[in-house]
Formats: C-alpha cells, structure tokens, sequence
C-alpha cells in the first residue's frame, strides 16, 4: 500500500507517455518552439510496463494514460496492449486526434474509459485555441467513441472570455450524448502566462448552467475530483473540477509519473524523484517510491495557499502541462 503522512492511500497512477503532441494548445505549452524530450529520455515500453507493475503490486488499481497526447507515440499500441494484461482499470485522457486510427487498438484494450479534451465547439476558435484546424476530427471522434459504447468525458478548460459563452453549448450536447462534460477552472502552470481574472469560477459556471437548466447534485464517488450534477431528461450530465476555488486534495490518490520517468506526489508539487534513472541504474524503486509519497504535502504541492485571486503565478515552481500530463 502507498500511503502517505495524511493517511492517503495512493491506488492511482497517471502515467505520461510523452510531452509530445500533434496540438499546441496556448495555455498547455510554454511556447511555439518547446523543445521535447529526445525519444531515448523517455521511459521505453518494458521500462513503462516494469514501473507500472511495481504500483500495482502495491495496490494501485487504476492506470490513466496522459502526455502531451499520449495517442502520438509510435509505440502507443504496444505499451497500451502491455498496460491491458494488468489487473487495473485502464483509462486515457486524449486530445482525440488520432482516436479513429487506433479505434481497435482503443477497443481491444478494453478501456474503462477515454476523456477526451475540448475547449470549444466551434472551428474557429478550436483553431485560436490550439493552432491546428482538426476540430471536426475531434467531434467525429468522440462520436465513434461513443457509437462503440466506450464511457467518454469530455474536458474542457473554461477560461473566461475565451469560451465561458459556450457553457451550455455543451450542456446541450449531453442531451443527446450519453457523455459527461467536465468543465475544469483554469490552472496555473509554468508558461502558460495565468492570471487569477482568468479564472471562470466553479460557481460562475454553476450559474450559467442554472440560468438555462434545472441541475441536481449527483452523490460523490471516492476520490472523486469533480462534482456531478444531472439534469432531467438529459443523457449525460456534467460536472465542475474546482481545483482554484474548492480543491479536493483531502481524498486524493493520485500519483504521476512523467514520460521522462519522474514521480511527482501532486500535479502541483515542485520536487520530483527520478525513477526512471534508478531502475536503468538497478536501484531499488519501491522505496523511492514510498519516500516520494510521504513527503506529499497536505494540499496543492504545497504551493498555492490562501485565495486563488492573490496568487502570483510566477511564483509557483512547477513543470508547464504539456510537461506533466495533467
Ligand atoms: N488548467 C486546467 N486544465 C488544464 N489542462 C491543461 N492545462 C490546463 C490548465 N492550465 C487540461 C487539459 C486536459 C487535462 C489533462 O488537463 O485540457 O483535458
Ligand atoms: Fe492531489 Fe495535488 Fe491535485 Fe490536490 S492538487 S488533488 S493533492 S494532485
């Protein structure tokens, strides 16, 4: 069991399989020319499958692969068809690019769910928000997801005057589409130029869904991130992650580790423990591990006290997104 000072048990591995990725969202990369990672500094397919083994031994019950986009890995396949031997409940979260070319890959993998992440719903803006015009590849892809019964969310970062406008654009899709929206307050990261009055807040969103919808809270899983709400007549429902404004850090159970193979105990933690580089040196990793956990801070790495709308941005040490993996 992984557990921490706070009597957290950590049973769930996000695993970044590349800081690569065929969009360039604004507020995800540090800047146009980000240099990533030289292949050989990633972990390698029996490298990913030997680490993953060592969290499941001690208990961790699901794997979420992350990136970058995790779909543009040339291995992808391989590693994914390795992850899926594993007594966990595999999940992926993707810009959906790529998801119509490795739909059966995707299937046979027996995923228990795919997030997909969009921002807006219309092309221009996807086109503003991410430099690339794939926007009705990304729609059609989570309709084929959906089309072959696999769960789907669907992420989208809701900054205020970019898309806080399209709120119920897409409460109004989960009439139709058995899909959960999450709708996640922007956060900080290394070079993505966050300021507080950017913040669309988790009651701002609730107001604008209440302003057009009747909403009921749905009951909270364990460890959940996000509060759910349904609305009658509705297929899907939605949910609001209030990282900013209400962090959930008390039930946490999240562990990452980063495609060059460094854990990091919170997504906002500023110390980082090189697995990768003890197992190629033949080190004992569990316990490494172990310290890496304990040293988990009560809330937000430690990083990010008091109201979200003092916060200095550039005074949080972290890795940018693209980098992390979300
Ligand atoms: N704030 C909130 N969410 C973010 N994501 C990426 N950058 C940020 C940010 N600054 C989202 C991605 C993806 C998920 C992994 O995290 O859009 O859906
Ligand atoms: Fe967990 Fe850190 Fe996220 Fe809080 S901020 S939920 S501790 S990963």
């Amino acid at each position: 069991m992984i557990e921490d000072r706070f009597g957290r048990v950590h049973d769930y591995l996000r695993l970044s399989l590349t800081d690569n990725c065929n969009l360039r969202c604004f507020y995800c990369m540090p800047e146009e020319n980000y240099a990533f990672a030289p292949h050989a500094r990633l972990m390698q397919p029996a490298e990913i499958d030997h680490l993953a083994r060592v969290f499941v031994d001690q208990g961790v019950r699901k794997i979420r692969l992350t990136g970058g986009e995790p779909l543009v890995r040339k291995d992808a396949p391989a590693i994914i068809r390795a992850l899926a031997e594993l007594p966990v409940q595999l999940a992926c979260t993707t810009n959906g690019i790529r998801v119509d070319e490795m739909i059966s890959d995707i299937e046979a993998a027996g995923f228990a769910g795919i997030n997909v992440s969009l921002d807006t719903l219309q092309a221009g803006k996807f086109f503003k928000i991410t430099r690339r015009d794939l926007f009705h590849r990304v729609r059609n892809n989570i309709s084929l997801l959906l089309e072959r019964g696999i769960r789907t969310k669907i992420n989208v970062v809701v900054m205020k005057g970019l898309n806080d406008d399209e709120i119920n654009d897409f409460i109004a899709l989960t009439r139709e589409w058995p899909v959960e929206v999450r709708f996640i307050e922007f956060m900080p990261f290394s070079g993505n130029r966050w300021t507080s009055n950017q913040v669309f807040t988790y009651r701002e969103i609730l107001e604008a869904v209440n302003a057009e919808y009747e909403t009921n809270p749905l009951p909270a899983e364990p460890n959940e991130t996000a509060r759910r709400f349904s609305i009658p007549g509705h297929q899907g429902n939605f949910s609001v992650i209030s990282t900013m404004t209400a962090p959930f850090c008390a039930g946490c159970n999240r562990i990452r580790l980063t495609a060059d193979g460094k854990l990091k105990n919170c997504l906002f933690s500023k110390s980082e423990t090189d697995l990768l580089s003890a197992l190629r040196r033949g080190e004992d990793v569990l316990l490494l591990i172990m310290e890496n956990i304990r040293a988990k801070a009560r809330e937000l790495g430690g990083q990010m006290t008091g109201n979200f709308e003092n916060l200095d941005a550039r005074s949080i040490e972290n890795r940018s997104m693209i980098n992390i993996g979300g």
